[in-house]
This record gives C-alpha cells, structure tokens and sequence, in this order.
C-alpha cells in the first residue's frame, strides 16, 4: 500500500506524464521503497538529480505523508528513499484488519468492462489436460479484476463452428441406427430429444477420423455435410444442435468440479455467423480484401504476417473471419475496456492477424484487445494428442491429484477430520498453484512432487501455512481484536508486516501484464516470511501482554492475506489439515 501512496504524491511534484518507478527495495540498507523519479527528471528536463532529489524530499517532508516516515534518504545519483515508520506499519496492519474480506480491494477499475475468454472448448473433442491452463489462468484473472471493481464477463467462446462438424454430423448419419436406438426420435426429421453425453460425441469423432486416415474420400464428404450445414440445411442443422449439448453440459460439469466462477457468455463461435458476409463485403470494398484463386484473403505480407484467409475457396468461413466479427460483436454489445483472449502460444499468430485485419478495417476495439498468450503444460505421463485419442483429461488430471493428496493427508495428519474433502480442495489447490506460479509464457512440465509438496512453493504449502496460522488463532481465541501502539518490533516483524501491506501493489502488478504468478510468488514469499516468524517468536507462550497482542495480529493480518491471496487464484483455504 505504501508504494500507491508514494507514488501518488510524487506524481503531485512531477510534471503530468513523467514515468518514474518507485519499486520495494531488496536491502534494508535502501530504506522500504526507492524511487528513480529525480534521474528521470535528469533525463527529461535536464535537471541536477541530487538537487532535485532534495526538493523533492524537502516537500515531502511538509506534506501529510511524512508522518507515515521514518526518514527519507537521498542514495547513489539522485535516488530516494524511504523508511516507513514503526507507526505507519503497525497503522497499516489495522487497517488491514479492518478491511477483513475486501482487503486488498480498490475502485481502480469501476465503471469499466473487461471480456475475459477462457476455457474455449470445442463440440465434440474432449476436453484435456492443455485445457487446464486456459481455464486456470482466465478464472484467476477474472477473480483479480473484479476485486479491482472492474465488470468482468467471461466468454467461452465454444467452438462450434468449422469442418470438425462436417466430420460430426457424417459420423452421426452413419451410426444413426445405433444412435437413435440410444436417442428416442420423435421424427424422421430428427427431433433428437436425448443429451448427447460428453464421451459419446467424442468415441464419434475419434472412430469418424480413423476412417477418415483410410479412407481419405471421407475428409471430402465430410466438408460437403459442413457446406450443407452452412447453407443452412435443416437435417444437418438439429444434429448441430444436439452436437452442442453434450458440450455445454460438460462446460457446466467442469465448472463445477474445478471450482471456476461461472461465465456470463457462452457464445458459440457459429453466433456470429450473420455478420460475416458484411464484414467481408466491406473488406472488399475497402480494397482490404482481395479475391485469390476464388479465396478471398487479406495480404498482410507487408506485415509479415502473410496472407489472412476470410472465406476458403470451398466458400467455407474460416476461424478468422468469425474472430472478426466477434471483435465487431463485442465492442457494440458491451463497449469493453478491455478484452482478452486467454490462449496457447501457438495462436499468436493467428491475434496479430485477426488484430491487424480488425485495425486495417478500422475496428473500434482492436487497441484494447490482448492475446493473453500462454505456453504448454505438459505431464510426466506425456503431452495431449485428440486425433488418435490418447488423451489426457482433465478429469484423470484431478482424480490423480486428489488421489495423492489424500495419501499425503492420511501419513501427516490421519486425525483429520473430512480427509476426502479436504484432500480435494488440497489436489485441486495443487493443480492450480502448479499453473499460476509459472509465468504463463513458460512450457511447464508438470511435476507431481513439488506440486504437491507440503514444503515447497506449491499450493498445498500454502494452504497448510494458512491452517497452522488458523490453529494458533484457535488456541488464542479471545485474545485478539485490537492493536498496540506502543510496541518495539523487531526487523523480522517489520519485514512480514512490510511484505503483509505489500499485498494490493502485487495486485496491481499481477494485473498490469495479466501475469498471475506475480500474485502467486508473493503469496508463497509471505507463507515464508511467516513460517520464519513463527518458528522464531512465541506467541501462546508470550508473556509480555502488548507484545502477544500485537502478534495476534499480525498473524491475523497474514492468515487474512494468504487466504484473499489463495482465493484470488481460486484456490480455497482450509481451516485444517
Ligand atoms: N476453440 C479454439 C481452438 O480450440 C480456441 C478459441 C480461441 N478463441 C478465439 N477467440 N479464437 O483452437
């Protein structure tokens, strides 16, 4: 909290505009923070750094934001900086206290909309563990800009546009026998009243594109039956329709078994369908697009970005041309402050396309529009192949997790009380951390011992801190609630309460390149800090009154932090393990 306040008031002593850092120091020599801001002015204006080092502190020290100081130090060139005071320290564990829940929170964002789209299944292919990342990072960030006051909606785009239903809806005639023995039809028209279940479309789609291997002819059929579905044939049409189905429930089911805060859009890609013939007459008429050998495409070799295709020879849309138009959809329907497409690494190309085909069509929208690129996860058990149907799923993902976690539970702490429920919030914390403390541009090779270590940076360390700080609080119940002033603290205390306040500027950080592991990292520094602490400072058995309390606190303050931090990350806490 104290790097926002600095910065607010030296941005008061700097010409409007002037980017400066004020950053948490590493060394206690540096004083608490350190700002650049008198070498910049160098830069900009011109101006000696230490004389203007020492106007600036000379102001500050008359202005409200010197009671929070202990001292400010003029160091090196022209840096500044700054000691926070015992007082302000000790003030601002009160007011974390006092924030209880909404700690951490801040306004920043209100009045602003931002698109988060995540977790992007596709009809009829099973959802896998390469999945997992995209769900993980996007729900984490929903969960961090809303605490921010930002209006979030979440999209998940479903894919259920493309030749994949070609391939589908052929896969479907040909078993339509055995399927509508499963699926009661009221008509010969194909009133399919049956859910189709996950596994079922995906045994479909599997068996359809093994045939298809032999057989190539059957690729050609297939984009047949998506051109008749695209021109709108009725038979092809209701299969469509029960396609998508089983892929909504499944959506429904993950949500519900990886704890991830429900969407507000489900869109299929297909719903933009009726914009697509504008957008492409435009992008003609602009002279944008051109017609190629019966394609039509947008040369973006210039770019070097190569050729955007709208429309295939075939006539088919493409994926692109849909993106399109969801930019379009977006910004009219929700005027976003932001939209983000959170997606593997292997699409970037296809977002610079998208974003430069939208810039060169004049889009609004396109500036504020960000590929939240993520790179691969892969498992000891080998990487995700849905083609030949070796696949990883989330499921198998999370049960192994559970299944382990509950082992680990039974050797610790076989007392425990709720072992299965708790190994499940322990598997599924594990799973999550695992993701979001790698920085997201990363591959990661997924590692079942350090995820679920009880002692490393993982989400079960965490979670396990948080319940050991939980269980001295029960010992001390009664004893805390209020604050003393007149306490000496020690630099361990003054670094775990400095790291505790720290808490909304890693918010702020996290979110200024949308990198959770920002997040992530902190909260596991501050699990350190606090295990240092403990394992240092009696607080049942202290006798000194004033300095119990204050503890109390503190260890109320830092509970309260992992916790808020753990669920920003949808990772829940529990009170035991
Ligand atoms: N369903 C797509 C795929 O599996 C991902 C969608 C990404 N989002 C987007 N707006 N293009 O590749």
């Amino acid at each position: 909290m104290f790097r926002q306040i600095i910065k607010k008031e030296l941005e008061k002593l700097a010409p409007a505009g002037t980017v400066f850092s004020v950053s948490a120091t590493e060394k206690p020599e540096y004083g608490d923070y350190s700002t650049n801001i008198a070498l910049i002015l160098e830069k900009k204006e011109g101006r000696n750094p230490k004389e203007t080092a020492e106007e600036i502190k000379k102001k500050l020290l008359g202005n409200p934001i010197a009671k929070r100081l202990e001292k400010i130090e003029i160091a090196g060139p022209g840096f500044l900086n700054f000691y926070i005071s015992k007082e302000s320290l000790i003030g601002g564990l009160r007011e974390v206290l006092k924030k209880q829940k909404k700690w951490g929170d801040r306004p920043v964002g209100i009045g602003k909309k931002i698109i988060v789209e995540y977790f992007q299944l596709n009809v009829g292919k099973p959802s896998h563990v390469g999945h997992l990342r995209s769900a993980v990072i996007g729900d984490a960030l929903k969960r961090i800009l809303k605490t921010q006051g930002y209006k979030t909606i979440s999209d998940t785009h479903i894919g259920d546009w493309g030749t994949q239903f070609g391939i589908l809806i052929q896969a479907f005639k040909r078993n339509e026998i055995s399927l509508t023995k499963q699926l009661p039809r009221t008509s010969k028209s194909y009133a399919i009243t049956a859910d189709p279940t996950i596994k079922l479309l995906e045994r479909l789609y599997v068996e359809e594109n093994e045939r298809i291997e032999k057989e190539p002819i059957l690729r050609e059929k297939a984009k047949e039956e998506f051109a008749k579905l695209e021109n709108g044939d009725s038979e092809n049409r209701v299969i469509w329709e029960w396609l998508k189905v089983g892929t909504e429930n499944e959506i429904q089911r993950i949500i519900n078994r990886f704890d991830l805060l429900q969407f507000e859009e489900e869109r299929g890609e297909s719903e933009y369908n009726d914009m697509m013939p504008l957008i492409v007459k435009e992008a003609l008429e602009k002279g944008i697009a051109i017609n190629k050998d019966g394609a039509i495409i947008v040369d973006l070799i210039s770019y070097n970005l190569d050729e955007a295709i709208l429309i295939k020879t075939d006539g088919a849309s493409t994926y692109l041309l849909r993106d399109l138009a969801t930019i379009k959809y977006r910004k009219k329907e929700w005027d976003f402050y932001k939209n983000l497409y959170v997606v593997d690494v292997r699409q970037e190309h296809h977002f610079k396309q998208v974003f430069k085909v939208a810039e060169l069509l004049g889009f609004e929208g396109v500036g504020e529009s960000d590929h939240i690129s993520y790179g691969f996860m892969s498992l000891p058990e080998g990487t995700i192949s849905t083609r030949k149907g070796t696949v990883i799923s989330l499921d198998a993902v999370l049960d192994e997790s559970e299944k382990r976690a509950l082992q680990i539970i039974e050797e610790k702490n076989p007392e425990l009380e709720n072992k299965e429920e708790i190994a499940k919030q322990v598997g599924l914390g594990a799973l999550k951390y695992f993701d979001l403390s790698h920085n997201r541009h990363s591959d990661i090779v997924f590692k079942w011992d350090e995820a679920l270590s009880f002692a490393g940076n993982s989400g079960p360390y965490l979670q396990y801190t948080y319940a050991r700080l939980k269980s001295i609080l029960r010992k001390l119940e009664g004893k805390s609630g209020f604050m003393v002033e007149d306490v000496e603290l020690d630099q361990v205390e003054k670094n775990l309460i400095a790291s505790v306040l720290c808490f909304p500027e890693v918010i702020e950080d996290a979110l200024n390149d949308f990198m959770p592991n920002i997040l992530a990292n902190y909260l596991n520094q501050l699990a350190q800090l606090a295990n240092n602490f403990y394992h240092s400072h009696p607080v049942t058995q202290e006798n000194n009154v004033s300095k119990k309390m204050f503890r109390v606190n503190l260890i109320n303050g830092v509970a309260l932090t992992l916790s808020k931090g753990l669920s920003l990350l949808g990772i829940s806490s529990p009170e035991k393990m």
